[in-house]
């Protein structure tokens, strides 16, 4: 998408063979890019939320393991990278796709050659995503059409953290069809839920949206269900970090209010998943590990100074303690259907047979 008039991509590789990211950590307040040179570069990033979202993680860990094979091509190097990589989240399961991918491509080429299959690999990924996440945006609108029509071309949106193209390498699942609406003239306004605690919402899908000119609203996180009850919601999409075999679906912290709230008030409720986000070797959400996240992230706030500086500042009262999970499980039973790159299907295990049976 545009950024300052010019087309990124969340991910890119340079001439020299390091790889370039958009720097999440620093956005809104400031555009900077950083390079990654090394697996342990790519990891940190990760770790650190650099780089956030669950398929830019996974892109951002298959280039780990390029760089990884770059510097020595063995198959016990392979594991570590694995290992070390796998190791940074461990609720998006993105990550774990994406390096049991490059572990399958890799384990049966020579090591002369595992560097640049890998490099090639994860470019390759990269470009699926753009794809993936381009089809749900196009399986998403005739939803965004019909309920636009039943209310004289408008629609409001609600939407969860950032599943936009920030989160993945362009376009986003959950904000791709927002784009496509917006553009297509479509008169679509968007609550922006802030998301506390890290505020991807309120940092990184307004940012997005502003760039490319939908009208948006940011609300507290706890705003949502007093919309919703006063009809000022016609839909809710978030994306996901995983979906299991039965449907439940985790999503950032926060993302099961939204769903009961919807619930409660008859506000369709979508999922967008794209497929690399599917467990169907797990059964049920309850199994999902949560990240838990350093309290640093409640108790502290980091925004920008009036003169332009960034500065974090201690928000909680001194001493008391903290508690930080990063993701919460929204069960299928709330789900009014995925939106995926295959289509719209139930969400149940035969729904999801259906569009990808050669997962099941
Ligand atoms: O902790 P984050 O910022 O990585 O969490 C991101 C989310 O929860 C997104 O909604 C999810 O990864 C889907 S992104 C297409």
């Amino acid at each position: 998408m545009k950024i300052h008039g010019k087309h990124y991509r969340t991910i890119w590789t340079r001439p020299d063979e390091t790889v370039e990211v958009i720097d999440q950590m620093k956005l809104p307040h400031v555009f900077e890019t950083a390079v990654l040179k090394n697996a342990e570069d790519c990891a940190v990033a990760i770790k650190t939320m650099l780089v956030r979202g669950a398929p830019l993680i996974g892109a951002t860990a298959a280039y780990g393991v390029a760089f990884a094979m770059k510097k020595d091509p063995s198959s016990k190097a392979l594991v570590e990278a694995i290992d070390m990589l796998g190791a940074t989240r461990p609720t998006a399961v993105n990550l774990r796709w994406a390096l049991r991918r490059m572990n399958s491509v890799l384990k049966g080429i020579g090591h002369e050659d595992r560097f640049a299959a890998a490099w090639a690999e994860a470019a390759k990924i990269c470009d699926e995503d753009v794809g993936t996440c381009r089809m749900i945006g196009v399986n998403a609108m005739p939803i965004f059409r019909e309920i636009a029509k039943k209310n004289g071309g408008k629609l409001n949106v609600l939407t969860h953290c950032n599943a936009g193209w920030l989160a993945c390498v362009d376009w986003g699942t959950a904000l791709a069809p927002m784009y496509m609406a917006h553009d297509e003239g479509i008169d679509i306004h968007v609550w922006v839920d802030e998301t506390r605690p890290r505020n991807q919402g309120a940092s990184l899908s307004a940012y997005e949206l502003g760039a490319h000119g939908v009208k948006h609203t940011i609300i507290a996180d706890n705003a949502g269900g007093h919309y919703m009850q006063h009809g000022m919601v016609d839909l809710v999409i978030v994306g996901t970090d995983r979906v299991t075999r039965n449907g439940d679906v985790a999503n950032k912290i926060g993302t099961y209010l939204k769903a009961l709230a919807a619930h409660d008030n008859g506000v369709p409720f979508y999922v967008a998943l794209p497929s690399s986000t599917l467990d169907m070797s797990m059964a049920k959400g309850s199994d999902i590990p949560i990240e838990e996240r350093s309290t640093d992230e409640l108790l502290k706030m980091t925004g920008r100074l009036p003169g332009g500086g960034l500065a974090t500042v201690e928000i909680a009262a001194p001493g008391s303690p903290g508690a930080n999970p990063a993701f919460d499980v929204t069960p299928a039973r709330l789900v009014t259907s995925f939106i995926t790159e295959r289509g719209v299907c139930a969400a149940t295990e035969e729904g999801l047979k259906g569009l990808f049976p050669q997962l099941a």
